[in-house]
């Protein structure tokens, strides 16, 4: 799926079944360059322990916890990208989460996650694809998207733009810019169309209620620019589809929290990995691995 990958690395998981807060305290300061993550969004979701009904001040206030964990843990140069969608009736929130943490963090992109969509070609022809859940609603259309915000310490993160690149659709265009130098490639901009996968058995398929699909952390991986050398995080790891793109992107170290012991579970089957939910190691020992993994600034 990664083309231009020379080094073939494997990575090293520290997966943890803890709540993420106390776990990131375990992560020496600046010890990861990449969170990608997706926290509960207080939807009243059932995710087994965790209460997804707080209100809205507690929500905040515990989003501005685990981010102040996450940007101490984070290198200066780091990105966090931080998916969170908003509902019909509760639009606000995304944006309510970013003021609550732009004492921490610079808003340097927000990307839109296009979950469905429709176009219309110059021919005319009407083309739909996607999936999206419909609202039955006299007053909302439908939800087909949510936000990626890329957050990083200073605003001034150098990015891969190519990293995550697409051909020109208009091949003129190569010779007409000097800054193409030839190649058939350009910036693919902040809406990412990035569908979930078709499924016939949601149950089987589906064993968790709000996952994003692997695409979308490999293209926030390239977009901060892919390196072998990476140490990436996700506080809140669900069935693990980042945990997943680590491995595809055969990066340094993967570091992930999970309070639902059975989510866990799937993510180390979904990964092939075998021993205890904790990665096989003592609590000691991981905290020493940690404090050996030193990422390269970028
Ligand atoms: C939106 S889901 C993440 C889904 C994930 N991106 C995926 O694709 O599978 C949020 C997850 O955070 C977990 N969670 C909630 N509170 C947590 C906490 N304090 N620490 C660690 N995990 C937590 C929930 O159990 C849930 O699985």
């Amino acid at each position: 799926m990664l083309d231009n990958f020379a080094m073939q690395t494997s990575t090293r998981f520290f997966l943890f079944n803890e709540d993420c807060i106390r776990g990131m305290r375990k992560i020496p300061d600046q010890g990861v360059n990449l969170v990608v993550t997706s926290p509960p969004y207080n939807r009243g979701i059932d995710y087994g322990q965790y209460d997804d009904n707080k209100t809205k001040e507690a929500y905040l206030g515990w989003t501005l916890q685990w981010a102040t964990e996450a940007h101490r843990a984070l290198s200066e140069t780091g990105s966090l990208f931080l998916n969170i969608g908003g509902a019909p009736s509760n639009p606000l929130l995304p944006h309510e989460v970013l003021l609550k943490l732009s004492g921490l963090f610079i808003l340097q992109n927000t990307i839109h996650w296009i979950k469905a969509i429709t176009v219309r070609t110059p021919e005319g022809k009407e083309i739909s694809t996607g999936h999206f859940k419909p609202i039955t609603s006299k007053r909302f259309v439908n939800d087909c998207h949510e936000y990626i915000f890329h957050l990083t310490k200073t605003g001034t993160t150098r990015i891969d733009r190519l990293g995550v690149g697409v051909a020109y659709a208009d091949k003129s265009n190569i010779k007409r810019w000097a800054h193409t130098r030839g190649r058939d490639r350009r910036c693919r901009g902040n809406n990412w169309y990035i569908p979930y996968k078709t499924i016939r058995n949601a149950d089987a398929e589906r064993p968790h209620p709000a996952t994003f699909p692997v695409e979308l952390p490999i293209m926030c991986i390239r977009l901060h620019g892919w390196r072998s050398d990476l140490v990436m995080l996700d506080p809140f790891l669900g069935i693990g589809h980042s945990a997943l793109a680590a491995k595809q992107c055969e990066i340094q170290a993967f570091i992930g929290f999970e309070t639902n012991a059975e989510y866990l579970r799937l993510v180390r089957a979904n990964l092939g990995l075998s021993g205890s939910a904790q990665t096989g190691h003592s609590p000691q020992k991981i905290d020493r691995a940690l404090q050996g993994l030193v990422p390269a600034p970028l």
